[in-house]
C-alpha cells in the first residue's frame, strides 16, 4: 500500500490548525507560533498540495498596510518555491472582541459593516492568490440569551450579508465559490445554520444560490449528533458539497477537532468511500487541532497522520469494493435494487393500483444488511 501523500491527493490544511499555540478556556499556549513560512515549508516536505487561512492567522489584525504588503510578498514566494497552492480562504468573523455578539449578522449596525469590509478585503487577496473557494464559519452568529436574540431577523441580516459579497464578487470579476460551514455550536451556545441541512436550505434562499455551497465538518455534524456520511451525501447529492472539513470527534460534547479517524473510524471510512466513489472532486482539506500535548515533531506527526488515515481508508474502501463477496452480499442486501426507479418510464401512480403483494411473504424477507456491514468492518480492520 503506498502511503505517501502526492499532490495529486489534493491534501490541504489549514494555516490556523498546524499553526495552533494550544490555547484553551482552561491554559496558556503550549507551543510557539508557527511562522506562516515555515508552515508552508513544512507542508510541502509532507507532501500536502494546499495551504489554507483565515486573513488574521496571515496578517494579524491591525496590520498597518506597509507591513501586510511584506506579509504577503514574503508568503507568496514560500508559495512559489514550494509549488504549494492557496485553494480556499476564509475571515476571522470570531477572534476579536469587536465580534463578541455577532458578525454578519451582529446586532450593532457598525460592525456588520466592518465585518462585510473585512470579508471583501480578505476576498481581494484571495482571489489574487488563485483560491477557488472562500468559506463563511459564523461562529459568532449566534446567541445565549433568546430574550435578546431574533433568529429571524438574524437570518435576514446573514442573507443580506451573503447576498452582498455575492455580488462583490461578481461586480470584482472574481472566479470564487463560497462555501458556508455548518456548526451546532461552540463559541456560541447556539449557532446559526447549525447543520448541513439548515444550511442547504438557506442558501437557496440567496440571490445566486448556484455560487453558494457548503463545508461541512465531519465533527460539527457528529456534535450535533447527526450521521456526518449522511450529510455530506445529501450536499453532494444536490451539488453542493464545494468543499469537506475532515476531522475526528467522539459524539455530541464539544469541539473536539482530532485527527481525522480518531474519532468514529467506521463512519470516516464510510465517508472515505462515498468522496472516493461518489464524484466529489475538491480538496481533502484537513481542519483539526494537534493535541495541546504535543510539541513540534508531535504536531508534524499527526498533520501526517490524517493524510495518512486518508489514504489507509481509500484503500480499504477499494478493496471492500472490489472483493466478489461484498458485491454478492450487496447485492442479497437489495442494494443494486435501490438504484432502479420505483416506476418504469410512462408509469404513475395509477400503474400500481391495480398491483398486488403478498404482504407477508415480503415482509418475511430478511434484509441481509448486517453480513454486508460487517464485511466493511473487516475490511476496515485488514482482516480480509
Ligand atoms: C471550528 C471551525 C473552524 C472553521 C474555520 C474556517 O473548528 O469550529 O471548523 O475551524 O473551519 O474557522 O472558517
Ligand atoms: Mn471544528
Ligand atoms: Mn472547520
Amino acid at each position: 500500500m503506498d502511503l505517501t501523500p502526492k499532490p495529486q491527493d489534493r491534501f490541504a490544511f489549514g494555516l490556523w490548525t498546524i499553526g495552533w499555540r494550544a490555547d484553551d478556556p482552561f491554559g496558556a499556549p503550549t507551543r510557539e507560533r508557527l511562522d506562516p513560512v515555515e508552515a508552508v515549508n513544512g507542508l510541502a516536505e509532507i507532501g500536502a498540495y494546499g495551504i489554507t487561512f483565515h486573513d488574521d492567522d496571515l496578517i494579524p489584525f491591525g496590520t498597518q498596510a506597509a507591513e501586510r504588503t511584506a506579509i504577503i510578498e514574503r508568503f507568496r514566494k514560500a508559495l512559489a518555491e514550494t509549488g504549494l497552492v492557496v485553494p480556499t480562504a476564509t475571515t476571522n468573523l470570531f477572534g476579536h472582541p469587536v465580534f463578541k455578539d455577532g458578525a454578519l449578522t451582529a446586532k450593532d449596525r457598525d460592525v456588520r459593516r466592518f465585518a462585510l469590509r473585512k470579508v471583501a478585503r480578505n476576498i481581494d487577496l484571495a482571489a489574487e492568490l488563485g483560491a477557488q473557494t472562500y468559506v463563511f464559519w459564523g461562529g459568532r452568529e449566534g446567541s445565549e440569551a433568546e430574550a435578546a436574540y431574533d433568529p429571524t431577523a438574524a437570518l435576514e441580516r446573514y442573507r443580506e450579508g451573503l447576498n452582498a459579497l455575492t455580488h462583490y464578487v461578481k461586480e470584482q470579476g472574481y472566479q470564487l465559490r463560497f462555501a458556508v460551514e455548518p456548526k451546532p455550536n461552540e463559541p456560541r451556545g447556539d449557532i446559526l445554520l447549525p447543520t448541513i441541512g439548515h444550511a442547504l436550505a438557506f442558501i437557496q434562499t440567496l440571490d445566486h444560490p448556484d455560487m453558494v455551497g457548503v463545508n461541512p465538518e465531519v465533527g460539527h455534524e457528529q456534535m450535533a449528533g447527526l450521521n456526518a456520511v449522511h450529510g455530506y451525501a445529501q450536499a453532494l447529492w444536490q451539488g453542493k458539497l464545494f468543499h469537506i472539513d475532515l476531522n475526528g470527534q467522539h459524539g455530541p460534547r464539544y469541539d473536539q477537532d482530532l485527527v481525522f479517524g480518531h474519532g468514529d473510524l467506521i463512519n470516516a471510512f464510510f465517508l472515505v468511500d462515498l468522496l472516493e466513489n461518489g464524484g466529489y472532486d475538491g480538496p481533502r482539506h484537513f481542519d483539526y487541532k494537534p493535541l495541546r500535548t504535543e510539541d513540534k515533531a508531535g504536531v508534524w506527526d499527526s498533520a501526517r497522520a490524517n493524510m495518512r488515515t486518508y489514504l489507509i481508508l481509500r484503500e480499504r474502501a477499494r478493496q471492500f469494493r472490489e472483493d466478489p463477496e461484498v458485491a454478492e452480499a450487496r447485492k442479497a442486501a437489495r442494494l443494486d435494487q435501490l438504484s432502479v426507479s420505483t416506476l418504469d418510464k410512462g408509469e404513475t401512480v395509477t400503474s400500481v393500483l391495480s398491483e398486488e403483494l403478498d404482504v407477508d411473504e415480503a415482509a418475511e424477507r430478511g434484509a441481509a444488511n448486517a453480513r454486508l456491514q460487517q464485511l466493511a468492518v473487516e475490511h476496515l480492520m485488514g482482516a480480509r
